[in-house]
């Protein structure tokens, strides 16, 4: 049974039962193994996808993942509609929810998607924002449950800024039972409100969750070890005094060490090599970013079922 979802939004990972989250993971890893059989299940659905910042995997994954499920994606630039020209919100996902069955938004504003959400009639899908990126953790997970054979227990260390992705492994971690330990530089941890989710979740689920400005204390004994940019989209201007504050919190082979003998690295790319990760980490046996990439489709193509298959 694949629609106890069905029109359901993904805003944030808080929306997601542990059951819910995990079923998603799983018929990923059937979807991956079998697409054949899931080629037609969203025949004559359209998914609308929205960008107010770039992306490359997200759109070209989404997008060739509705067309492998048999419906059509229509991709829209925010400055080449009518919202970037300040049409209210409530009007366009109201006007959308009459044409599309779905839409997936990659913005700036977490209130501005879940103001979508709430006056859409149709499921709405955050593609990243300011502070989430919940598409990117179902792809991670699915990786890890592939290169590690579970998620509870293991030991995530995410090293470098309490971002978007920072605070989606918070949550999506401790929702599973994972250890999540996050090393950011003072003034860069993940904001407060996730922590405490994560704080919270972690009661029920058992997961250890430490917020240290140590790379070395995060890092030790993990199974798996990320990394992300230094400045996120809409952080450019600051990337002169973010590589001051972050050049201690380079994935390198000197950090590495210290994780289990068998981790792996992950990053959801685009990265900078040289920056936050090495290239011989980066590029190195450790290293499952392009099977992590792949996984985006093929989590997607579960999470589109989930919410627009009756
Ligand atoms: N990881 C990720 O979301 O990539 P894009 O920015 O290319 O979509
Ligand atoms: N934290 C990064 C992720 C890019 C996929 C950003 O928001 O730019």
């Amino acid at each position: 049974m694949i629609n106890s979802m069905y029109g359901k939004s993904l805003l944030d990972l808080t929306e997601l039962t542990k059951a819910e989250f995990l079923s998603i993971i799983e018929l990923a890893i059937a979807v991956k193994k079998k697409p054949e059989d899931y080629k037609g299940a969203l025949s004559g659905k359209i998914l609308a996808m929205i960008f107010e910042k770039n992306s490359t995997r997200t759109r070209v994954s989404f997008e060739a993942g509705i067309i492998q499920l048999g419906g059509q994606a229509i991709v829209l630039d925010s400055k080449n509609t009518q919202m970037g020209r300040g049409e209210p919100v409530k009007d366009t996902a109201k006007v959308m929810s009459g044409y599309v069955d779905a839409i997936m938004i990659r913005t700036y504003s977490d209130q501005m998607v879940a103001e979508l959400a709430e006056e859409a009639t149709i499921p709405v899908i955050n593609g990243l924002t300011d502070n989430h990126h919940p598409c990117q953790i179902l792809a991670d997970f699915q990786t890890i449950y592939e290169l590690k054979g579970k998620l509870e227990g293991i030991k995530l260390a995410y090293v470098g800024d309490g971002n978007n992705m920072a605070h989606s492994f918070l949550i999506g971690g401790s929702l599973v039972g994972m250890d999540v330990a996050i090393a950011a530089p003072k003034g860069y941890e993940p904001k407060s409100e996730f922590i405490d989710i994560a704080l919270k979740n972690a009661e029920e689920s058992g997961s250890k969750i430490d917020i240290t400005n140590d790379p070395a204390a995060a890092v030790k004994d993990a199974d798996i070890l990320i990394t992300d940019v230094w400045a996120s989209m809409g952080d450019e201007g600051e990337q002169a005094e973010r590589a001051e504050a972050f050049k201690s919190f380079q994935i390198n082979n000197r950090l590495a060490v210290l994780a289990k003998k068998d981790y792996n690295f992950l990053h959801c790319l685009p990265a900078h090599r040289g920056e936050e990760v090495t290239t011989d980490i980066i590029d190195g046996a450790h290293s499952a970013i392009y099977q992590e990439a792949e996984n985006r489709l093929h989590a997607q193509k579960a999470l589109m079922l989930k919410v627009m298959k009756e």
